[in-house]
């Protein structure tokens, strides 16, 4: 039985870049709904006694399980999703994953343009993610509830561009919202932690 994680920090802290509305829909009514749904698919099966990321990667190779991984993948995107940001976040990090942000993109600015243009170009429902891939961070986008751990990637810090993420608060600009996103809520020592 998978239980809905608690927040990292209260439904209005992120405002106004993500209002307390958005999270009573997103966090209490999406996020739930993954977890419940999750709880029923694997109910007196083999899975219910596997980690989360053991149901995401046993599923994310048999297709008669799509429901499954769908379910288990956003359960665990959402999560991190939480962890990827924090009240007066954002800018230009520093530290180690500003080095390397630096070493791997060439400037902040780039690592900007390129997170920018994964999470603005996404069409329909998904995700832009900072992964690492080998020892080299990297920009990418997934559809639905694809995820890095499925492509032998690491996860370092993740955007929701589903239209439930930002529609309230940003309605169709979703520019605006990955914009208010780097400039205001990155939780950098989130991503650094994530380096390993
Ligand atoms: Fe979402």
């Amino acid at each position: 039985m998978f239980t809905l994680p608690e927040l990292p920090y209260a439904p209005t802290a992120l405002e106004p870049h993500m209002s307390a509305n958005t999270f009573s829909f997103h966090y209490n009514k999406h996020h739930q709904a993954y977890v419940t749904n999750l709880n029923n698919l694997i109910k007196d099966t083999p899975l219910a006694n596997m980690s989360l990321e053991e149901i995401i990667m046993d599923s994310a190779k048999d297709p008669s399980k799509q429901g499954i991984f769908n379910n288990a993948a956003q359960v665990w995107n959402h999560t991190f999703f939480w962890h990827s940001m924090k009240p007066n976040g954002g800018g230009a990090p520093k530290g180690k994953i500003g080095e390397k942000i630096n070493a791997d993109f060439g400037s902040y600015d780039a690592f900007k343009d390129a997170f920018k243009q994964a999470a603005t170009t996404q069409f329909g429902s998904g995700w832009a993610w900072l992964v690492l891939e080998g020892d080299k961070l990297k920009v990418m986008k997934t559809g639905n509830a694809d995820l890095p751990m499925a492509h032998k990637q690491k996860a370092i810090l993740t955007l929701d561009v589903w239209e439930h993420a930002y529609y309230l608060d940003y309605q169709n600009r979703r520019p605006d919202f990955v914009t208010a996103f780097l400039e205001h809520l990155v939780n950098w020592e989130f991503a650094e932690a994530n380096l390993g």
